[in-house]
């Protein structure tokens, strides 16, 4: 990247930097990640997220390692039975993870990215565990699953600016230790720390639909169907963020651990470089507050600058910050509308969404919903007639129900502001009366 791209880039990622700090991210790591080439990257780019305030737990996995150590290991479904023997090598595999991931966040040399970041790694008995018991007549002896997370020990050890690093283990109140299935560890830890995201690794990245293609964006109801379907081989995995997403988990995500960089660019461009699991789209637009002011601008900056919007200041938008809509997703403002009521009408203005987010997988668009969130508000206040001067988005608002109209069906004050240099288009909607 050369040097103008680079602090593009670092610039766009502001506002990101800002939503994820003080954020809680339970981070699965499994077997395969901590196999690859990449891992070293990836914990480079944890100990970022941490230093940038992150707090972190990270769930290491251990399947392919074990899989090595006991070849000859027994499965139901896709849990492994653990009897008394295979417990020791499983804690052993488990005890070596840990102390690499350990390891690699306290390197301080000279030469590593980690250099002065001093990261303190914690762990304990954190999990109680119960046994999984006999399932379909198969006793999964020392195969345990989550009974209860002790939240707060690791909320007071977040607080404390550690990074919490968990293996798959947790321990009966009679003193047995069990085997667990990493990626419910982390659902159920996720769930109890009330994250805001939980973060899994693949080697594709993405979840992809039945025809192949990447899905960016998915609801948990998507999801669920999606896996009926295609019944990819990482499905435990997904069923297990698909849980922690109904129980109220706002974001789940997955990326390659192959390709590097791909959690970055996941966290903090608008893009994304994975799939992100959340019901974002039912709760997408608010009205707007002060604090939105920037996220308003870099908006609609590009499209000032591009002649599609009038300019406005960022103390006119402050003035009218009342009269905006804005969507969000992920904490970030993606979109804006206004509406500037006079006295039975009202004109729709400065509808604009940022490039990454429109012609995004899902129906309707962004830009969709802030017209009819606008719309809603608009028949709440009692207004029957909606409309708008455009240059370039004529056939979009056609679609959305607006018709052609006159500079003479403009209310008679918005006529005397009309810039006949600009010579828009005017629009107009007449609204049904609101169902409410
Ligand atoms: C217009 C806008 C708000 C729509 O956002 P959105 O609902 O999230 O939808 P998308 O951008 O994904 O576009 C949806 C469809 O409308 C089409 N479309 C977008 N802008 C269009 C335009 N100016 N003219 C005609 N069609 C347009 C897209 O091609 C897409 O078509 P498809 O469904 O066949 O793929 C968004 O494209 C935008 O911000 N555009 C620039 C700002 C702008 O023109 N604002 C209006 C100022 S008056």
């Amino acid at each position: 990247m050369d040097t103008g791209g680079y602090a593009q880039w670092f610039r766009a990622s502001t506002p990101y930097i800002s939503a994820h700090r003080n954020r809680t991210f339970v981070v699965l790591l499994g077997g395969e990640a901590m196999d690859h080439g990449n891992l070293a990257n990836i914990v480079h780019d944890l100990a970022l997220l941490h230093i940038l305030g992150v707090r972190l737990v990270l769930v290491h996995g251990a399947r392919p390692q074990i899989d090595r150590a006991l070849p000859s290991c027994q499965f139901h479904g896709h849990r492994r039975i653990t009897d008394r023997d295979s417990l020791s090598t499983v804690l052993g595999v488990y005890g070596q993870l840990h102390a690499r991931l350990a390891a690699f966040f306290s390197t301080g040399l000279p030469t590593s990215p980690l250099r002065n970041a001093d990261i303190a790694t914690i762990t304990g008995n954190f999990i109680v565990a119960q046994p999984v018991g006999v399932v379909d007549g198969v006793d999964h002896l020392f195969t345990g699953q989550v009974r209860k997370v002790h939240a707060n020990r690791i909320r007071a050890a977040l607080d404390n600016r550690a990074l919490v690093l968990l293996s798959p283990v947790g321990y009966s109140p009679s003193g047995q230790a069990f085997n667990l299935a990493s990626d419910e560890l982390a659902a159920d830890v996720a769930l109890a720390l009330e994250a805001d995201k939980l973060i899994m690794f693949d080697e594709h990245g993405y979840i992809r639909d039945e025809t192949g293609r990447n899905r960016t964006n998915l609801t948990p109801a998507q999801l669920d169907e999606l896996l009926d379907r295609t019944q990819p081989a990482n499905a435990y995995q997904l069923r297990a963020m698909l849980r922690a997403g109904r129980g109220g988990l706002p974001r789940g995500h997955l990326v390659s651990f192959v390709e590097d960089g791909a959690l970055l660019q996941e966290l903090f461009t608008a893009r994304g470089h994975g799939t992100q699991v959340s019901e974002f789209r039912s709760q997408l637009t608010r009205p707007a507050r002060l604090e939105d002011v920037a996220g308003i601008v870099e908006v609609i900056r590009p499209l000032e600058e591009a002649g599609v919007l009038v300019r406005r200041d960022r103390d006119r938008l402050e003035q009218e910050i009342d009269n905006f809509l804005v969507a969000e997703v992920d904490g970030i403002v993606v979109g804006c509308c206004a509406l500037y009521p006079f006295d039975a009408a009202a004109e729709i203005a400065c509808v604009a969404v940022n490039d990454a987010y429109r012609k995004i997988s899902s129906k309707p668009g962004i830009g969709v919903e802030l017209l009819s969130a606008a719309e809603q508000r608009a028949r709440n206040a009692g207004i029957d007639t909606l409309f708008l001067l455009t240059t370039q988005t004529r056939d979009w608002f056609l679609e959305q129900g607006f018709t052609d109209a006159g500079t003479n069906d403009l209310p008679a004050p918005r006529q005397g502001m009309y810039n006949y240099q600009r010579n828009s288009k005017v629009m107009i909607k007449k609204l049904e009366p609101s169902d409410d």
